[in-house]
């Protein structure tokens, strides 16, 4: 294992669907035997909304389930709670003297938060990057795999790190970059064949999650949006058949891609066995991964003992960080 340090963080909001899974937690899985990987649980940034703390709890095990059903080993990987690491609560208070107001402000995510019915404008929100600032260079991770929607988030925690080294002439924290594993960006497209699978979009009937039933699983695809069908030899596709046999290509087999490629082309696919072999695969390839994430969600004392792990884990870089942080900042009075 390398000793480059790689840090994601997910929001405890519920369960993964397909495109998490092979958009990213698949990497994760990858990763952490070629890294030293931290993966948490951001239960602290989904307090900058209202919340329900029992529908709270019940996500945070969710997330904890899901990660740990799709292959995150917890020996080899830190996985831990945000809220169980105060040293990150700590280093936020000190980012927040490197945060500029009008550059929160101006945060793309804040100024869409706040644009929504019901959201109170706390300051939480407003500190949403420097919160998530802190969770990075609490372990002075340089790599953080995340999607294009949190890029500004990565480039204000370079700003924060750049403007605490220049303030203490130090080079103390490192500056973090994005990280893509493998060549290409994995994008799973949504049933309603627009834009990426997502948990919010219909509430949830556009995204297939791990732990859907073979029913459920079913009953999503015969709702996925088709076109009336080709009239035209190897015509274009439009997006929303397109996107169906993006999703093919991850769960079937290429002899099942290539049959219905060929009845697409001489215009004699029936889009109905079309979305039934998808149900059919996507049930296949998911069932292993589903019935792990249920047995774990199940077994309390084991997710227990897992997040206990990951915090002493996880204190002992975060303890390490703060310490050399409190000194830079003159904060180690009697030494
Ligand atoms: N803001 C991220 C998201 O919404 C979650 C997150 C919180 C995160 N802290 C992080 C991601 C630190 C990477 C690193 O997806």
């Amino acid at each position: 294992m390398g000793n480059e340090i790689v840090l994601s963080g997910m929001r405890s909001s519920g369960q993964l669907h397909l495109g998490n899974y092979l958009g990213a937690a698949v990497n994760f899985v990858k990763m952490q035997d070629d890294y030293q990987c931290f993966f948490f649980i951001a239960d602290w940034h989904s307090l900058t909304t209202k919340h329900s703390p029992l529908e709270l709890q019940e996500s945070v095990k969710n997330v904890l389930a899901n990660y740990l059903g799709v292959g995150i080993d917890p020996v080899v990987a830190t996985i831990y709670l945000q809220s169980d690491i105060p040293e990150i609560a700590e280093l936020y208070l000190y980012l927040n003297m490197f945060a500029h107001k009008g550059e929160l402000e101006k945060t793309a995510s804040f100024k869409e938060k706040i644009r929504s019915k019901g959201v109170s404008v706390n300051a939480g929100l407003l500190t949403y990057p420097s919160l998530m600032a802190a969770d990075i260079l609490i372990h002075r991770a340089k790599y953080v795999p995340v999607g294009k929607d949190q890029e500004q988030h990565l480039e204000m925690t370079r700003t924060f790190a750049k403007r605490f080294n220049h303030v203490y002439e130090t080079n103390f924290l490192p500056e973090p970059m994005a990280f893509n594993y493998g060549s290409e960006l994995v994008k799973i497209p949504s049933l309603n064949g627009e834009g990426k699978m997502s948990k919010s979009d219909n509430n949830g009937n556009n995204a297939i999650f791990l732990t859907d039933s073979k029913e459920l699983i079913l009953s999503k695809f015969k709702k996925a949006k088709t076109d009336g069908g080709p009239s035209i030899k190897n015509q274009a596709k439009p997006p929303e058949i397109e996107n169906l046999f993006t999703l093919l290509q991850y769960v079937s087999s290429k002899e099942t891609y290539s049959e219905f490629e060929e009845s697409y082309n001489n215009c004699s696919i029936r889009y109905g066995d079309l979305k039934l072999q998808l149900a059919k695969d996507t049930d296949t390839f998911l069932a292993p991964i589903r019935e792990r994430i249920i047995g774990l969600k199940a077994n309390e004392k084991y997710l227990k003992e897992v997040s206990e792990f990951g915090k002493e884990k996880a204190r002992i870089s975060a303890k390490a960080t703060l310490e050399g942080v409190r000194e830079v900042m003159g904060l180690n009075y009697f030494g």
